[in-house]
Formats: C-alpha cells, sequence, structure tokens
C-alpha cells in the first residue's frame, strides 16, 4: 500500500462505465516508423484486462514523440494493431480526431471495441492543460483512469485538467510504480548506488544534485559522462556535449567533494564512428581523446570499477544507457551493466528511462530486476520530488 490518497482500480471496483485511460504508449520507434519496443503497452495490460472484465468500455488516450501539431509521422496507428494482438478477443479502433467524430460513434462503441485516440499531442491544447480540452476529453467518459506514470510528470489535460473533472483513479501500473520506486528512493539499503547515463545532462542535473544526498556512489556513462569530463578540461572532442551545462557539471562534483557520495567517472573510453556497424571502436584513456574523436561508449577499465561498485550496492537506481547501445558495438558498457545488476541476488534494483527500457527489454534474467520502470523524466522527477502533478491530481 503506498501512502497516496488515489483510489486504485483494484480497491475500487469500476463496472459498467465509460472509462478514458490516460496510457504511456509513447514507445520506442525504429526509423522506419515500426515499434522497437512495446514494454509500455505490454505493462499496461493488467488495467486494461481488469476494466474489460468488468464490462467497461475503454477509449485510451496517448501521446507519441513530441509533435507540436498533427503529423503523420507519429500516428498510433502502429500502437493500436500492436495492442490489439495482445487483447484477445477485442478490436482496437484508432480515433482519427475524437473532435469532429460523431457522438453516435462514442455512443455506440460495442462492448468488444477498444477505442485509441489519436496522439492527444497532435491538439496543442494538450500540452497548455486547457479548460476546454480537458472538458472535451471527460466528455467522453463517465470515469477518468490515469496509467500514465510516465507522463505524470506533466501537467497537461490528460494528465492533469481531465482527472478535476471526472471521477478519477490510479491504474496497476501507476499504483506498482509508486509502490516500487518509494521503497528504492524512501528509505534505500545501503550502500546504494545511482547510474545515470543517457545522453543529456539538462533533464537530469537536478535529479543528479538530489542523489548526492541519497547514493553513495554516483557512477556517471553516456553523454552525460563527457559534460564532467569537459568540467575537468579533458578534451572531448565531437562527443556529445551540452557546453551550457558544464558549469553544472563542475557544481556537482565540487558538491560531491564535500558530501559521502563518490562521483565516478569513466576512466577510459571508445571511440568511433556512430554507424559503424563492422569494426569496434578504439579505446582510450579519458586523456587521450583526440580532437576529432567520438565518445562512444565507457572503455573496460571503467566497466571493471562500476562492475565492482555495483557488485557490492543494496540498491539500485539506474536511468540511461552509458554508450550509444542502439549500434551494438558500443553496447556493450551497457550490456555489461545489466548484467552486473542481474548478477547481484542481494540488491533492490530500479531501471527506468524510455532508452534504458529499450536497451535492456530484451534480454535474459529480467525477473532479477526489482523493477523495470515505465518512466523516464517522471521516475526521475518521482524520486527528487516525491510527487509528480498527475498524482497530485489524483488525490485531488
Ligand atoms: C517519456 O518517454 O519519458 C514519457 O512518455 C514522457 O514523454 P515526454 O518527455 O515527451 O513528455
Amino acid at each position: 500500500m503506498t501512502d497516496y490518497k488515489i483510489k486504485f482500480i483494484d480497491e475500487h471496483k469500476i463496472s459498467d462505465k465509460r472509462v478514458l485511460v490516460r496510457v504511456d504508449f509513447n514507445v520506442s520507434m525504429n526509423k522506419n516508423f515500426t515499434i522497437a519496443d512495446d514494454e509500455r503497452i505490454q505493462q499496461s495490460l493488467p488495467t486494461l484486462q481488469n476494466l474489460l472484465e468488468n464490462n467497461n468500455r475503454i477509449i485510451l488516450a496517448s501521446h507519441l514523440g513530441r509533435p507540436e501539431t498533427r503529423d503523420s509521422k507519429y500516428t498510433l496507428q502502429p500502437v493500436a494493431e500492436r495492442l490489439e494482438t495482445y487483447l484477445d478477443g477485442y478490436s482496437v479502433r484508432l480515433i482519427d480526431d475524437f473532435e469532429s467524430e460523431s457522438p453516435e460513434t462514442f455512443e455506440n462503441q460495442k462492448p468488444n471495441e477498444i477505442f485509441l485516440l489519436e496522439n492527444i499531442r497532435f491538439y496543442p491544447k494538450e500540452q497548455k492543460n486547457d479548460p476546454a480540452f480537458a472538458q472535451q476529453l471527460a466528455n467522453l467518459a463517465d470515469v477518468y483512469v490515469n496509467e500514465a506514470f510516465g507522463s505524470s510528470h506533466r501537467a497537461h489535460a490528460s494528465v492533469v485538467g481531465i482527472a478535476e473533472l471526472l471521477p478519477s483513479y490510479g491504474g496497476l501500473l501507476l499504483k506498482k510504480e509508486l509502490e516500487m520506486i518509494t521503497e528504492a528512493a524512501g528509505n534505500p539499503k545501503k550502500p546504494m548506488v545511482a547510474i545515470i547515463g543517457g545522453a543529456k545532462i539538462s533533464t537530469k542535473i537536478h535529479f543528479m544534485s538530489k542523489l548526492l544526498n541519497m547514493a553513495d556512489y554516483l557512477l556517471v556513462g553516456g553523454g552525460v559522462a563527457n559534460n564532467f569530463l569537459a568540467a575537468q578540461g579533458f578534451e572531448i572532442g565531437n562527443s556529445l556535449v551540452e557546453y551550457e551545462e558544464i558549469e553544472n557539471a563542475r557544481r556537482i562534483l565540487f558538491e560531491a567533494a564535500q558530501k559521502d557520495t563518490a562521483v565516478v567517472l569513466p576512466q577510459d573510453v571508445i571511440l568511433g564512428e556512430p554507424d559503424n556497424s563492422k569494426e569496434g571502436g578504439d579505446v582510450v584513456k579519458v586523456e587521450e581523446v583526440p580532437k576529432d574523436g567520438t565518445i562512444l561508449d565507457i572503455g573496460p577499465e571503467t566497466t571493471a570499477q562500476f562492475g565492482s561498485i555495483i557488485a557490492k550496492a543494496k540498491t539500485i537506481i539506474w536511468s540511461g544507457p552509458v554508450g550509444y547501445f542502439e549500434n551494438p558495438v558500443f553496447g556493450r558498457g551497457t550490456d555489461f551493466i545489466y548484467y552486473a545488476i542481474a548478477q547481484n541476488k542481494d540488491v533492490l534494483s530500479i531501471i527506468g528511462g524510455g532508452d534504458t527500457l529499450a536497451a535492456v527489454s530484451k534480454k535474459e534474467y529480467l525477473d532479477t530486476i526489482t523493477h523495470i520502470s515505465t518512466g523516464g523524466g517522471a521516475m526521475l522527477e518521482f524520486i527528487e520530488n516525491g510527487t509528480l502533478p498527475g498524482i497530485e491530481a489524483l488525490q485531488n
């Protein structure tokens, strides 16, 4: 049980209603617009099954990507097709534009029919949390369920506005996410190890400051690490970096020196060409990166050092791959971290973030990970603040 004053659907039965469920079907897509990883769809199935078994009609709303307005690249059609394969006996119909769709479509929704509204970010009013837009969404249903933990840090109409207009509930995935992350971050068993990677430091910098008060070790890889290496005066060549954040990286190192958290940066890295899938990269020490080099993974010495720290951890939080894992040649550091966590039998481990999910979701031993969060930014913000706008909205 969480301490939140949220009505979850397994504790408060919803039956014979029209239910608008906000899901986070912002799945990883391949360059040819097919689904690369559908973990977020699969994780929402228990909630959908619960609602269907209780004779409810479901209308789903989700975003995909960050379109500013209608853009066919970001259609949810592949998601509708994939979802249908998981729900035997039900059809999933994509509603292209719910604003212009005839009211009869919704009135005549069949018991074995699920509606999926087209990408909710095709409507610019969604991100503005426009009250009239939230009301239009609310008009489609009797009840609202938030099953989109991964989007609950966004104060958008389908996450926050609608919850103020309809009787509102939390879904099963939302509940699991809150319980597991609260357990890991609320009172972590020591040593606690946080592993932060991914492309951008700007989305993680606040969280990293917060980690300095929680974690014993902060292992840094991926594009995030390049900012720290640059802050220490190392050459990073053409590697991914956010120059305006280097000062923040320096501040984190300064703060860490005054606390008990060890910030562990790469000692060696792999250089290469991102799209070269044949040859492995070159291993160099961080002080040897040339002006035209591109850092694409952590090196073997660093993986060994990270591995020995992971082996003694009692709590692990991991967000962000430590290399350009999309090319398997540069995915070895990320793989290594995953297997090191899986081999620690005595750890509470939480892995989160869209890319991290895509990097690990097809691997063996997933059952050894305590919780794989569907949230990226949401997970980090939840650990940082203990709540999220979408969670607050369900409690009011
Ligand atoms: C995510 O992938 O973290 C969520 O779906 C939120 O997406 P957003 O950062 O585009 O709001």
